[in-house]
C-alpha cells in the first residue's frame, strides 16, 4: 500500500478512538451533549455525534437582552450563511433579585435560534467585561462591601470586581450553576446551546495588579503548590516567555510572587492570571456540574507584544501566561483570540495554538480580510470555529459578501474539513499582499508552491482591484495525486516529494462544489485557465479538484 494511504488510515483509526481530555472533565466521548474530542492532532468540537464547525457571527454586546430587537436579524443571520451565533447573557438581567432568575429572554433565543436552525454560544456576561463590571446585578454593584471592588496603587477602587473576593466568585458561580441548570433543562436534548464563553475580555484595568488588601496579602504569600508543581512537571514545555521569566530568576521551586519571577510588571500579570484562572475555573465547575459543555475564554491582545519578550498582561488569558490559566484553570477547555490586528493574524493563530490549545477564534473583523482568516483557521489550524464580531452592528457593510461567500465554500467543504483535521493531509495559506513570500506546503505526495496570485495583463481586462484583497486557500490531499484546492487569490504548482519521476504535471483541473459531501464538477479546466497547465490559478473565488501526475 503507498506510504501516503497507509499513513491515512493508521492515523484515522487511531484519532477516532481518541476522546478528548483537554480539561479534567468526565469522559465526554459517547456522550451526545457538545463536547470536545481529539482527532489525530486535532481537537473537535462534537454536536449531535459529528464535528461541528462553527461559521459563527457575535451579536453587539446587548442585542440579546431584547427579542423584539433580535426579531428583524435572524433571517440576516441565516442567509448569511452563519450556523452559530454568540449571544450575550447579562448576569444583571437574568437575576435582578439575589436568588431569583429571570430567563425569559434566554428561552427566547434559545427558541429563536432552535427556529432558524442555528447554534448558540452563550458569553456570560457577569463579573467582567472588557476588564470592567458592568454586567453584575445592582445587589452585588451597591453593596461593595460584601462585593469588593479591586484598587489600583493608592488603594483607589475601580469599576472591577476583585477576583480576590470568594463573595464575588460564588454569587457569579451560583448564577452561571443556576443558568446551566436551566440550559440543561431547555436544551439538554436539543444541542442548541454547543458551548460557553466564561466572562469577557478578562483583566486588570488601569494597573498592572490589584492593590486591594486582599490581593496585596495574596501577592506577598508564596506561589501557590499547584502552580509550583505545574511548572516543575511541564519545564520543558512551558511558553517561551513563561519560562524565561521564572529562568531569569532561578527557577525558583518555592518563594513569593517577586522571588519565584522576578519583581515587576510581567509578574505582576503572571499573579494575575492566576487568580482569575482560579476564580473562573470555580464558575466553570459550577456550570459544568449541572451541564458540561465546552466552557472558553477570550483574550483581548491589545499590548500582547509580537513574541520573545513577555508582556505585562494583567492577567488577559495571552498565550505567554497559557501555563498559568492552565494550571488554575483546569475546566476551562481552552483560551480564544479575539484578534482584530491588521497585520499578526498568522502569528497569534500560531502563538494561541501551543500547548494543545484548540483555535477557536470568538471575535474578528468581517470583510476580504476577515474571510480569509476564516479559511486559513481552519484549515492550517484545525479550527473549531471563526467568528465575524457584531453582525448586526449598523456601523459596519451588510450584507458582507466576502464572509458570506467563504462561510458559503467552508459549509461546502465540512464533512472534507473535518475527515482531514489533524491528519496531517490539510493545510492553508493566508497572504495579506502580494510581497508576501510564497510558500511550501508539503502535502500528501507532493509538495505545494503557493503564491499571491497576480493576474497577468490581459488586453481589454479592466486591471484588478489595488490593493488586491488578501489571499487565502484551503489544500486538501483526497488522494496520493488528488487536491482540493479552495479559497481565493493563490497560484499553486506541484513537486513531487517521495521517489520516483522528478517532475509534476497537471493531469486533471475541474472547478466544482459540494452537494452533500458529493463532488459535482464544473468547467474544466486548461488552457488560460491553467496557464497552459502550468499551475492551479484560483483567479476567482470557489473550489477546484486537481490530479497531479509525475514525469522525467
Ligand atoms: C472586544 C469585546 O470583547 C467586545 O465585546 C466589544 O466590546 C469589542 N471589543 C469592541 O467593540
Amino acid at each position: 500500500m503507498r506510504p501516503f494511504t497507509l499513513l491515512c488510515t493508521a492515523l484515522m483509526c487511531s484519532a477516532a478512538l481518541v476522546a478528548c481530555q483537554m480539561t479534567d472533565d468526565p469522559d465526554l466521548s459517547g456522550s451526545d451533549i457538545p463536547h470536545l474530542r481529539k482527532q489525530g492532532t486535532a481537537t473537535q468540537l462534537i454536536v449531535d455525534g459529528k464535528p461541528f464547525l462553527a461559521l459563527a457571527a457575535e451579536l453587539g454586546n446587548n442585542s440579546a437582552t431584547n427579542l423584539e430587537y433580535m426579531k428583524p436579524w435572524w433571517p440576516v443571520i441565516v442567509d448569511a450563511k452563519i450556523n452559530t451565533v454568540l449571544a450575550g447573557v447579562s448576569w444583571a438581567r437574568m437575576e435582578p433579585e439575589e436568588g431569583k432568575y429571570d430567563f425569559k429572554v434566554v428561552d427566547g433565543i434559545i427558541q429563536e435560534a432552535r427556529h432558524h436552525n442555528l447554534r448558540l454560544v452563550f458569553l456570560w456576561f457577569a463579573s467582567w467585561k472588557n476588564s470592567l463590571s458592568s454586567y453584575p446585578p445592582s445587589w452585588v454593584k451597591k453593596d461593595f462591601e460584601k462585593y469588593p471592588r479591586a484598587q489600583t496603587t493608592g488603594g483607589k477602587s475601580i469599576e472591577l470586581l476583585s477576583p480576590f473576593s470568594d463573595a464575588n466568585r460564588d454569587a457569579d458561580a451560583r448564577a452561571f450553576a443556576a443558568l446551566m441548570r436551566h440550559v440543561k433543562e431547555v436544551d439538554g436534548d436539543h444541542h442548541t446551546v454547543i458551548m460557553i464563553q466564561l466572562e469577557n475580555e478578562v483583566g486588570m484595568h488601569g494597573d498592572s495588579r490589584d492593590r486591594s488588601p486582599a490581593a496585596e496579602k495574596a501577592y506577598e504569600n508564596p506561589v501557590p503548590k499547584e502552580l509550583m508543581d505545574y511548572l516543575q512537571k511541564h519545564k520543558d514545555t512551558l511558553v517561551p516567555e513563561l519560562r524565561q521569566q521564572w529562568e531569569a530568576a532561578g527557577f525558583k521551586t518555592s518563594g513569593t510572587w517577586a522571588e519565584v519571577f522576578g519583581p515587576g510588571r510581567v509578574t505582576d500579570g503572571i499573579f494575575m492570571a492566576w487568580y482569575y484562572a482560579r476564580y473562573i475555573d470555580r464558575i466553570a465547575e459550577a456550570g459544568k456540574a449541572q451541564y458540561p459543555i465546552p466552557m472558553f475564554v477570550n483574550a483581548a491582545l491589545y499590548g500582547i507584544g509580537r513574541g520573545t519578550q513577555a508582556q505585562p498582561s494583567g492577567g488577559r488569558p495571552w498565550d505567554q501566561v497559557m501555563d498559568v490559566w492552565k494550571a488554575g484553570g483546569p475546566k476551562i477547555d481552552f483560551l480564544g483570540p479575539d484578534s482584530y490586528s491588521d497585520t499578526d493574524f498568522v502569528a497569534f493563530c500560531d502563538r494561541f495554538t501551543q500547548s494543545g490549545n484548540p483555535l477557536f477564534v470568538p471575535e474578528n473583523m468581517g470583510g476580504p480580510d476577515g474571510a480569509a482568516r476564516a479559511l486559513y483557521v481552519f484549515g492550517r489550524h484545525d479550527g473549531i470555529g471563526w467568528t465575524v464580531m457584531g453582525l448586526e452592528d449598523p456601523k459596519l457593510v451588510h450584507p458582507d459578501v466576502d464572509v458570506i461567500e467563504n462561510f458559503g465554500i467552508l459549509k461546502q467543504l465540512t464533512p472534507l474539513i473535518t475527515a482531514h483535521q489533524g491528519n496531517g493531509t490539510m493545510s492553508a495559506v493566508l497572504m495579506r499582499t502580494p510581497n508576501d513570500p510564497s510558500q511550501k506546503i508539503s502535502l500528501g505526495d507532493f509538495t505545494l508552491n503557493v503564491s499571491f496570485y497576480s493576474p497577468p495583463k490581459m488586453f481589454g481586462v479592466p486591471p484588478p482591484k489595488d490593493p488586491p484583497p488578501p489571499a487565502a486557500a484551503i489544500f486538501i490531499a483526497t488522494k496520493p495525486d488528488e487536491y482540493i484546492v479552495a479559497g481565493y487569490g493563490v497560484k499553486v504548482t506541484f513537486t513531487p516529494n517521495m521517489p520516483g519521476p522528478p517532475l509534476a504535471g497537471l493531469d486533471t483541473v475541474e472547478e466544482g462544489g459540494f452537494v452533500d459531501g458529493r463532488w459535482v464538477p464544473g468547467r474544466t479546466f486548461a488552457g488560460d485557465d491553467s496557464d497552459e497547465g502550468q499551475c492551479v490559478m484560483m483567479d476567482k473565488k470557489g473550489i477546484v479538484r486537481v490530479t497531479v501526475y509525475r514525469y522525467r
